[in-house]
């Protein structure tokens, strides 16, 4: 160990044993370059501020490019040090020697990892942005290319009233819309820098918090206290329910594919490019692709109670404890971005049968609800049109026929309003056209819902744009003169 802190306060070395139990290394190494950028920023601050000599910031600056040249380039061996941003200083101070000592005045290894979070997890979140930009397109896409196929919709699972395949499409549609809004209310909580709070106190030295804020892209200037900040994971318990939220959305969608691909439902056929297979029954076409998406979103939850129980019981400030929040913040972002992707591939390679689609409609009572609204327009009050469509669809079950072939002389027996027009609502494609409500499954209100989806994938892109990415980071404070 390079920079023992017992040693340092005269204590004894730690046991191996310990510093393998306490190390974050295996997993924080994965913040590599997040830190090495928040430590530019932070010498150059000094700098500026006459902390730091201004050649020694110079000096300290340019190892810290070597090193993050050098891990992008994956050459980069790693010092065995107790975390991350300790490794990067070994790293530095057996490149550079004495004038690396001077890096981390006014920081501590806890105002460190909430920054180089908050930088991982604003990329990570700016991707997710675009993944989600780019399957909403995908859905729309499809609603474009299909979206007037009649199928049934569910309630309790069972068959309730008709709608298109574009109105299924945008009902999913609609939860990611939100996630995109969800995501900037994330981006939002991310946009203030921790750096320069030190270990719980703030610092007695002249530093410039909203100097390194800017030098780092956090829009929002410095947080406002030093305690709540190294002790603060709001931005990860944010980051982990829009997280969670958008994989229940992702789950939801996968049980309706698994389900219709079903041959119980027989909707569609899931294409041979998607599809897996099974090692003994040769005729198995799985839909392996979305139960995995179901199966990791059981993760996803996992890792926000995770992290809301670590952080339950804590007092005010740094506890050790955070360090358990590494594994979900940093698990969260590859699982969410591959999940994304892999929807945007499959969902257009899910073949809807029609004609299935539609007989289910046909063999069954779907359009209970048309007919009797359609005697509502002639003025019989609901309850009494709720009253002679149920008793029509009783008899047509008594005589195992679907309402579709509902006869008028059946219904008229029943009650006398129904006429030729009102038997005309049997037909599924009729339900659809005739819906006149706002949100609802009719070719007006679904262009308005597609728009929106539109515009979500847009505003996902606009968010996204708004992060400035490491690499930019890493390029502009590699040339900042001094
Ligand atoms: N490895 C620690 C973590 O990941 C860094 C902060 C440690 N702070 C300390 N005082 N030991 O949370």
């Amino acid at each position: 160990m390079a920079i023992a802190k017992t040693e340092a306060s005269g204590g004894r070395q730690l046991l191996p044993e310990v510093l393998a139990f306490s190390s974050s290394l295996a997993l924080d190494k994965a913040l590599l370059l997040e830190d090495i950028v928040g430590s530019m920023a932070h010498v150059l601050m000094l700098a500026r501020q006459g902390i730091v000599p201004k050649e020694v910031a110079r000096s300290i600056r340019d190892g810290l490019a070597s090193v993050y040249e050098e891990v992008q380039a994956g050459r980069l061996q790693l010092p065995d040090e107790e975390d991350v941003h300790m490794a990067v200083e070994a790293e530095l101070s057996a490149r550079i020697g004495a004038p690396a000592a001077r890096l981390h005045t006014a920081r501590s290894r806890n105002d460190q990892v909430s920054t180089d979070l908050r930088l991982h997890i604003r990329e990570a979140s700016a991707e997710v942005l675009r993944h989600l930009a780019e399957l909403l397109e995908v859905l729309v896409g499809r609603m474009d290319a299909q979206g007037a196929l009649l199928l049934p919709s569910y309630t309790h699972r069972q068959r309730a009233q008709p709608v298109t395949l574009g109105f299924w499409l945008a009902a999913h549609g609609a939860a990611l819309a939100r996630d995109v809004e969800l995501f900037g209310f994330v981006q939002k909580q991310l946009g203030l820098s921790s750096l320069g709070c030190g270990a719980i106190a703030g610092t007695s030295l002249p530093i410039n918090r909203e100097l390194s804020a800017e030098l780092l892209g956090f829009g929002g200037g410095a947080t406002h206290n030093a305690m709540d900040t190294v002790g603060d994971r709001d931005f990860g318990m944010d980051y982990l329910y829009a997280a969670s939220r958008l994989m229940v959305h992702l789950s939801r969608l996968s049980t309706d594919v698994i389900d219709y691909t079903s041959l119980e439902f027989g909707f569609a056929v899931l294409d041979g490019e998607i599809a897996c297979g099974s090692s003994m029954m040769p005729q198995k076409r799985n839909p392996d692709v979305f139960e995995l998406i179901r199966g990791k979103s059981g993760r996803a939850l996992g890792n926000l109670l995770g992290l809301m129980s670590t952080l339950k019981g804590l007092p005010a400030g740094y506890n050790r404890d955070l360090q358990e929040d590494r594994q979900a913040l940093l698990e969260t972002g590859p699982m969410l971005k591959a999940c994304l992707h892999i929807l945007s591939l499959a969902m257009p390679r899910l073949h809807f049968n029609a004609q299935r689609c539609k007989a289910a409609l046909e063999d069954g009572y779907t359009q209970a609800t048309d007919l009797a609204e359609r005697l509502v327009k002639k003025g019989l009050a609901f309850r009494e049109a709720y009253q002679a469509v149920g008793t029509l669809v009783r008899r047509c079950q008594e005589a195992n026929l679907p309402l579709s072939q509902a006869t008028l002389q059946m219904a008229t027996a029943i009650h006398p309003a129904f006429d030729e027009g009102v038997m005309q609502s049997l037909l599924p494609e009729n339900s659809v056209l005739h819906k006149a409500s706002l949100g609802s499954c009719s070719p007006q209100a679904l262009k308005l819902q597609r728009q929106m989806l539109l515009d979500a994938a847009s505003q996902a892109k606009t968010l996204a744009s708004e992060v400035v990415g490491l690499e930019v980071l890493y390029a502009k404070l590699k040339e900042v003169v001094l």
